[in-house]
């Protein structure tokens, strides 16, 4: 069967849901798109097809790339917050995936319980793709991804250190991906913040199938050594904002500084880039930093040649079109 068939109606809730193959596909669909997309060429693979936005959570990246891509291919989003729709308030989830089955083509959805994403899944009848939760954010390890292989123009053997919250839903997602293409991972986290423990033997098992590696390392000082890419996120993840003290004082020893893009050995041979799913806290323009100055990452990191910040967040655009082509696209 060729992938485009094998993708077609298919949902996506987590990155174990594609195989290694199927990964792969969705990266080189991306590039073609993107290649499209900056060549001017406007596309149809989406004509006439309806996906809703379901948002409980906020998003500038997730929400605008899925419109901007529906948009470029001739499709409509619609967009969904808890303040606008019954979900689980005054209808259950299971019928309102019923009623927007009917509606829609697909759904995206970003929120709290993987369970929410699972049911809709499950009863809409269409596909739906998994916008981030509090435990997955697949669509983002697809933009990492390709990321990393525009930079250095391919995956096996690169050696990814994610440096900061162990177990949110954007290491735990980037452990997957790397698992899929044979790089060597290692989540630099200290013990409290661990990924779990099912997740990373599944990891590494996949991994060394694909001739890479998983491991995690609670030294920020060791685990960079030799690394091409140390990835950060926020230290609070949305939903747990009243744990910032003590992740403060948990993970200022893994902030990400020049200091440490030093370590890698890899920055005179340009061989290291930073990326961040964004959004980052590196400097003192917003309301969370403007008292503590940067968190996650030194705004002297963010801003230097080596972060790929940008390119990674309009990758989200062209990796969220390549699920949407794949899933409920026409052919081109
Ligand atoms: N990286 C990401 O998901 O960004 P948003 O929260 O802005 O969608
Ligand atoms: N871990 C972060 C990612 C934001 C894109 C969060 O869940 O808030």
């Amino acid at each position: 069967m060729s992938m485009q068939k094998q993708l077609a109606g298919r949902s996506l809730l987590t990155l174990t849901d594609l195989t290694d193959g199927e990964f792969l596909y969705l990266l080189d669909l991306a590039d073609e798109l993107k290649r499209k997309k900056h060549a001017g060429e406007r596309g149809a693979c989406l004509d006439r097809k309806h996906i809703a936005l379901i948002f409980e959570k906020m998003s500038t990246r997730t929400r605008c790339a899925c419109a901007v891509a529906a948009s470029d291919e001739g499709g409509a989003t619609e967009y969904l917050t808890s303040l606008d729709i019954h979900l689980g308030k005054k209808e259950s989830v299971k019928d309102t995936a019923r009623v927007l089955g009917r509606m829609f083509n697909g759904i995206m959805f970003r929120g709290f319980k993987q369970e929410t994403v699972d049911a809709l899944s499950q009863h809409s009848g269409v596909p739906v793709w998994n916008g981030l939760t509090d435990i997955h954010h697949p669509t983002q390890g697809l933009a990492d991804l390709m990321t990393i292989r525009e930079s250095f123009g391919r995956l096996r053997g690169l050696k990814v250190v994610y440096v900061g919250d162990g177990r949110n839903n954007v290491a735990t997602t980037l452990m997957l991906a790397c698992a899929k293409v044979g790089i060597h991972f290692v989540n630099c986290t200290p013990e409290a913040l661990m990924p779990e423990g099912k997740m990373v033997s599944w990891c590494k098992e996949r991994a060394q199938l694909n001739g890479g590696s998983v491991s995690i390392d609670t030294d920020p000082v060791t685990a960079v050594v030799g690394a091409n890419v140390i990835y950060t996120d926020v230290w609070v993840s949305m939903g747990e904002e009243d744990k910032q003290a003590e992740r403060i004082a948990l993970l200022s020893p893994y902030q990400i500084t020049m200091e440490m893009m030093k370590r890698t050995g890899n920055l005179d041979k340009k061989e290291v880039i930073f990326l961040h799913c964004l959004p980052a806290f590196h400097d003192t323009e917003t309301e969370v930093t403007k008292e503590s100055g940067a968190l996650e990452v030194t705004d002297e990191v963010f801003e230097a040649p080596f972060s790929r910040v940008f390119d990674e967040a309009e990758n989200r655009m062209h990796t969220i079109k390549a699920l949407f082509v794949s899933a409920i696209g026409q052919q081109k």
